[in-house]
């Protein structure tokens, strides 16, 4: 049956990028018997430029209608000045909430190719393979109420609510170990159960739910050693699972281990399976439009979709091999570029990941 993918460049880098995604489905179509249709529509800025509001009904209906969403980046400072409710970002956060895109699948991979890229010692970092699973559509990004009030003395007081219903969190924690048995079987929460209550009870459902994976070794870690612990020996992390505010952050910090942030896909993913695929990097208005971004990390996204959502696991393989022939050729975008290197721009390396389709199994 014919799969609906739904792409959304949005702003900033997201229209090059989302470019070179869409050659790469294409080549994919044409040559290896991919069965998709797609649809394109605004997110984000260009959606609010077009319409007034970062997430139009339209965009929202054909999300609900696809198997998978692609997305590029949302954001750029012309829009900093706009009321939060109507911020690029906003659209990006109501695709994830309209959806019940709850489990957000963030790897950090290491590339040998790409060592000398790291801003952390060869022999930290090498081997490097880890799985973060970020709650995505609860915790303080979503917690009621919120707002900014004003106090009886006059002054204002900002405030955000951190709340996590045990369903919640268990539907989450699932999804961690499911993915941990499928890999090393470690599995670190992450929270913040010597100050927040909220973050205790997630530690007692993680526990709860580890008696039903007898294989997977649980450990749990607080988010200030966490951040610690990925700069100092990220190898002893397999699968981590967290907050969608900490996973935020930790998956920053885990993208920069790998060298650049521009290699990193993710997916977001509801309870059936079906997702949004988008690089984790933002929309870079400082390089928009210059045919500088690196569209790995959305390339690498797309070989997620193909894995999670449309049931294609060896072209997906095809995909990552062709990454990774490219890289193998020494093509770096700027991004990634250490001394000596080729570096090309976001459409020639888009080119070289489709031609290298045709030699990779
Ligand atoms: C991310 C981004 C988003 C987030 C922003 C753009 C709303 O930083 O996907 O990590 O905070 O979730
Ligand atoms: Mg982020």
């Amino acid at each position: 049956m014919t799969k609906k993918i739904l792409v959304l460049p949005g702003d900033g880098i997201g229209p090059e990028i989302i470019a070179a995604a869409i050659n790469v489905l294409k080549k994919l179509q044409s040559d290896f018997g991919l069965n998709v249709e797609m649809e394109s529509a605004l997110v984000g800025g260009a959606a609010y430029d077009a319409h007034g509001k970062p997430l139009p009904e339209a965009t929202l209906k054909l999300a609900k209608e696809a198997d998978a969403v692609l997305l590029g980046a949302v954001g750029s400072p012309k829009y900093e000045s706009l009321d939060i409710a109507v911020r690029p970002e906003k659209g990006l956060l109501g695709l994830r909430a309209e959806l019940s895109l709850f489990s957000n699948l963030r790897p950090a991979f290491l590339y040998p190719q790409l060592i000398a890229s790291s801003t952390l010692k060869p022999d930290v970092v090498s081997g490097l393979d880890i799985m973060i699973v970020r709650e995505l559509t609860g915790g303080i990004y979503f917690g009621e109420p919120r707002g900014i009030r004003r106090l009886e003395n006059g002054e204002r007081q900002g405030f955000n609510t951190l709340v996590y219903a045990e369903s919640e969190i268990r539907r989450i924690g699932r999804s961690a170990f499911d993915t941990a048995m499928k890999r090393n079987k470690q599995l670190c929460s992450v929270d913040k159960a010597n100050v927040l209550e909220c973050t205790e009870l997630w530690r007692e459902v993680m526990i709860e739910l580890s008696k039903d994976y007898p294989e997977v070794v649980l450990s749990h870690m607080y988010v200030d050693n966490a951040a610690m612990q990925l700069v100092r020996a990220p190898r002893q992390f397999d699968v981590m699972v967290t907050t969608n505010m900490f996973g935020d952050i930790l998956s920053d910090t885990a993208a920069m281990l790998t060298g650049s942030i521009g290699m990193l896909p993710s997916a977001s993913l509801d309870a059936e399976g079906k997702g949004m695929y988008e690089p984790i990097h933002g929309s870079a208005p400082d390089i928009a439009g210059k045919n500088r971004a690196n569209p790995l990390a959305t390339l690498l996204s797309v070989a997620m979709m193909l894995r999670y959502t449309l049931n294609e696991a060896e072209l997906a393989n095809r995909l990552e091999h062709a990454v990774n022939a490219v890289l193998n050729q020494g093509l770096r975008t700027v991004d990634i570029a250490s001394e000596g290197a080729t570096v090309v721009g976001t459409s020639q390396m888009g080119e070289a990941v489709v031609t290298a389709l045709e030699t990779v199994s």
